[in-house]
């Protein structure tokens, strides 16, 4: 049997998960890549007691991975942007293939990366990049490859889900959540990416890439992440019939392309709103196919080595028939994508749910759902909380039907400068999913 020699840069949660299942699902993994897939060297500063290397040559130096004529892949998993790309470049000059779950890599660099990669008919994998476990990249670029794409959207970062998920069903605290998320290696290592939707915004323009055939680029993508929202929007939206999610949106209109990563109120009818704890899913919309959703656990150790891997046999397949025959995957080909408007939040059109404090007197309602007409937005409901005892203040949640941003924003505007309302007006976005 051939033998295909891998060099695995990064020793943390996901490159320990790397190295267990290689060894434990030795047999199965190469008689699926159709050949032999020997680590051959490790390059990590320090050792990583959850998997055992002994019988591997461990370097501290990864560089030295990239540059080693014995390596044909080189796996990297030491994340950011600095380092690891000049170590994707450096396995590229030495004719190497790569491997890699660095999502931030792929989303700010992917171009400069693809472009070497094609110059030298090497292979760039990113599987693990988007969606943990989930073969969501190889059902954009393969199983859903006849279709028209309309819309994606999804839970794409596995740790501001299950702090949403312990909010909503415990009551608890999002720091205390935020802390055992990191014990539980989900999230990054400044966890910021996390829950400011950063991480997040990296895997949504990998997908649009390759759904809408686009360049690699975070330009335009409007982010906001999930430590403004407060728990009890968390609740009155389960009273509504909501759950929040913290979404990526990808959609082709005929304007532009739509790029957005936000907290989102989701009908509890609609399946993306039972995706609880670190599961990811992402739902796409398709002329051919109609809807479909792919769910399943989107961080942590072996559910993101499951993909690593599948990659790494992807690699072992292509070179153990035909090592020149490979195709570039889409978002490698720079001269087959297409550059598209970004469009500006303000133009973008979706439902919102307000909420604000405003005094409990007649005529209050009136000015405010006045305003809301005036605006050109149409009401689809509206709720006055009761107040406590010698409160004059109550709670008013009013849900909006479809109108663009920028109208609501004029909306709040002019709410927020009424005497008889208090504080600031919360909004978050709706979405139906449904079309
Ligand atoms: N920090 C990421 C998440 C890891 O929580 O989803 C997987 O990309």
């Amino acid at each position: 049997m051939r033998s295909v020699n891998i060099g695995i840069c990064g020793l943390g949660t996901v490159g320990a998960g790397v190295f267990n299942v290689l060894g434990r699902n030795t047999n199965i993994i190469n008689a699926r890549a159709n050949c032999e897939i020997a680590v051959t060297q490790v390059g990590a500063r320090r050792d990583n007691p959850s998997c055992d290397t002994s019988g591997v040559a461990v370097v501290r130096d990864i560089f030295e991975v990239a540059k080693n004529p014995a390596v044909d892949v080189v796996v990297e998993l030491i994340g950011g942007t600095t380092v690891a790309l000049e170590l994707v470049m450096t396995a590229l000059r030495h004719d190497k293939h790569v491997v890699t779950a660095n999502k931030a890599l792929i989303a700010a660099h992917g171009a400069e990366i693809f472009a070497e990669a094609q110059s030298r008919n090497r292979i760039v994998a990113y599987e693990a990049a988007v969606a943990g476990g989930i073969p969501i990249i190889k059902a954009l670029r393969e199983g859903l490859s006849a279709n028209r794409i309309h819309w994606l959207a999804g839970i794409i970062n596995g740790t501001t889900n299950f702090i949403l998920s312990e909010m909503d069903s415990k009551g608890r605290d999002f720091a205390d959540v935020l802390v055992e998320a990191q014990e539980k290696g989900y999230a990054e290592a400044d966890p910021t990416f996390d829950v400011e939707g950063i991480d997040a915004a990296h895997k949504l323009v990998i997908m649009a890439s390759l759904a809408f055939g686009m360049p690699l680029s975070l330009d335009g993508v409007f982010t906001d992440g999930i430590t403004k929202l407060e728990p009890q929007d968390v609740s009155y939206a389960r009273e509504l019939g909501y759950a929040i999610k913290h979404l990526g949106i990808a959609r082709q209109t005929d304007e532009g392309v739509e790029l957005r990563v936000h907290p989102t109120l989701v009908p509890e009818s609609c399946l993306i709103a039972g995706v609880n704890d670190v599961s990811n899913a992402v739902m796409v919309n398709a002329d051919a196919v109609g809807t479909t959703l792919f769910y399943g656990p989107g961080a942590g150790s072996e559910p993101t080595a499951s993909s690593v891997i599948a990659d790494i046999v992807d690699v072992a397949r292509t070179l153990a028939s035909n090592p020149d025959s490979w195709v570039p995957p889409l978002g490698c080909a720079s001269s087959a994508l297409q550059s598209q408007k970004i469009i500006d939040i303000q133009n973008i059109e979706t439902s919102f749910y307000i909420r604000f404090s405003a005094l409990d007197k007649p005529g209050v309602l009136s000015n405010i759902t006045k305003i809301m007409g005036d605006a050109g937005i149409s009401i689809e409901a509206i709720i006055q909380k009761e107040q406590p005892a010698g409160e004059e203040y109550v709670t008013i949640i009013i849900l909006t039907n479809v109108t663009k941003e920028k109208f609501l924003d004029e909306a709040v505007e002019h709410i927020e400068q009424l005497e008889t309302v208090r504080g600031n007006v919360n909004f978050i976005r709706v979405e139906h999913l449904d079309q």
